[in-house]
């Protein structure tokens, strides 16, 4: 069984004193009155009436008494003078002419003195060690708490009055949701359910202190059974991770800022090829605006011709526009966001800003991309970065090579809820010792490189609980591949 422990043995020097101890010290303090006074009541009727049975076996009582405010040495003491209280008594009584049954009754409340004495002292023994072991839930900061099956609070550790301001006295007897401000039932109804299939739940709760105030916790719960299987008691601790989350939000934020001078730098870089892929859908428009003209003047009016040039125009200021969106999103500086994101999305969008600089390298791209692939949780923009990073150095790394300059994009579903984008190419490649290098931030093998493209796209795959991993392959070039999750309640 949880112990409920003694943080409040108060009359003995070096006990740990709990809260609110004034009145049960009191109580204790009156204790060894309560006990001398019931030993000089039995020596009196043990010295002055004569009884027919061993009225000093009461003596019992005095020492189990002793044990309420007691050491050992200390019942020992009680024991001894109640030992010595009888023989007084019986010296006082029979010193004249001790009979038989006189010296018989002695010897039985001298026996029952002495077995009780030594029962006490090893029930004291037991006490303090169970005192000791429970003293030891005091140490962590972590917030401890014990609770029945009907969520009523047995034990509650200095570290739970610290985290949420209710003192033990007050937390014992009250339900654990009142004083940790649990705001979610059906949560807490799952985790239990799980812990009793499992006898052990762990996860993430918010919850409140006394004064209201929000404090995020990492929870643990275990839980006790009794002889007979049935759950019994519930061991919880929480720690705060307040703190914590502060501290991966700062990160998660300076993450993001990193991640958008690397794509404003990057966008720089496409200048070019982003004004061509503009420019080229405007050139056609401004043509099929003039093609238009010509069509109408003629007489009759090409009414046919004109409608086919219009849609034309169309389709190129929507081409226009979508670079322009493209363009738009990536340029913005947003904290990480959590949407659906479909990945094939993702990568053709990044392909679509690449189109230009494909076409200059005469890179021969293919994509094969599984169209029934999961959706995953995610920041859209910042995967997109990742696949524009690595699709951007696969194309420099094959900018310099005379075969075939090959660029191939799969994405496949995999075991495990995850899903898999592999970018292979076939260019330079990289040695053994540069493998281990390439995702340190600042690497760079190139005369204008920076070397934060991949540490940025590992930081924000890390971020989506994902992989990411290069392997030379067996003939030229290298293989980027990168492990995602499409768990739905991934947060
Ligand atoms: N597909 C690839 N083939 C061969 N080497 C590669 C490939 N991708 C990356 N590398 C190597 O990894 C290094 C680091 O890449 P990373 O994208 O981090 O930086 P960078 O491209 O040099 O500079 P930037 O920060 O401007 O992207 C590159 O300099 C290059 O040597
Ligand atoms: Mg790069």
């Amino acid at each position: 069984m949880w112990l409920k422990p003694g943080r409040h043995p108060s009359c003995r020097p070096g006990a740990v004193q709990g809260a609110g101890e004034i009145t049960s010290g009191q109580r204790r303090g009156a204790r060894p009155i309560l006990a001398a006074i019931l030993a000089l009541v039995i020596f009196a009727l043990d010295t002055f009436y004569d009884f027919d049975i061993a009225i000093a076996v009461l003596y019992v009582v005095v020492v189990l008494m002793s044990l309420g405010f007691c050491k050992r040495r200390g019942v020992l003491a009680v024991a001894a003078g109640c030992a010595a209280l009888t023989v007084l008594a019986f010296l006082i009584q029979h010193k004249a002419d001790p009979t038989g049954e006189s010296t018989g009754r002695l010897l039985v409340s001298l026996a029952a003195i002495a077995i009780t004495s030594i029962l006490a002292i090893r029930i004291e023994a037991s006490v303090a060690l169970l005192r000791a072991h429970a003293a030891l839930l005091d140490l962590p900061h972590d917030a401890i708490f014990v609770r029945s099956m009907d969520d009523i609070v047995t034990y509650w550790n200095r570290g739970a009055e610290n985290l949420y301001g209710w003192s033990e006295r007050e937390a014992i007897g009250n339900r654990s949701v009142v004083l940790t401000g649990e705001s979610n039932p059906d949560e807490m109804e799952r985790a239990k359910t799980e812990l009793l299939n499992n006898g052990y739940w762990e996860g993430e709760r918010f919850h409140a202190k006394r004064d209201g105030s929000p404090v995020p916790v990492a929870s643990r719960w275990s839980l006790q059974r009794d002889e007979s299987g049935l759950p019994s008691f519930i061991l919880e601790s929480n720690t705060d991770i307040g703190e914590r989350k502060r501290a991966q939000d700062s990160l998660a934020h300076a993450q993001a800022e990193v991640a958008h001078v690397s794509r404003v730098s990057i966008l720089g870089e496409l200048m070019a090829s982003i004004a061509h892929e503009i420019s080229q859908p405007l050139a056609a428009i401004v043509t099929g605006g003039e093609a238009s003209l010509r069509w109408l003047q003629i007489q009759p009016p090409q009414i046919e011709e004109v409608r086919l040039s219009v849609e034309r125009m169309i389709g190129d200021g929507r081409r226009a526009g979508e670079v322009v969106r493209h363009l738009r999103s990536l340029a913005r500086k947003d904290d990480v966001k959590t949407e659906t994101v479909d990945i094939n999305e993702t990568i053709e969008d990044a392909i679509d800003l690449l189109r230009r600089e494909i076409a200059l390298h005469r890179v021969c791209l293919k994509l094969d991309l599984e169209t029934a692939l999961p959706q995953i949780s995610g920041d859209r923009i910042q995967l997109q970065q990742v696949f524009i990073n690595i699709i951007m150095n696969s194309i420099q790394a094959m900018a310099n090579v005379d075969r075939e300059r090959r660029l191939v994009v799969i994405s496949r579903a995999a075991a495990d809820e995850t899903l898999v984008v592999a970018i292979s190419d076939t260019g330079a490649g990289f040695d053994p010792v540069q493998e281990q290098q390439l995702f340190d931030a600042f690497f760079s093998t190139k005369p204008d490189g920076l070397g934060m493209g991949l540490a940025i796209s590992r930081s924000i795959i890390e971020a989506h609980d994902g992989r990411i991993s290069a392997a030379r392959n067996a003939s030229t070039g290298a293989t980027f591949r990168i492990i995602l999750s499409t768990r739905v309640d991934q947060s």
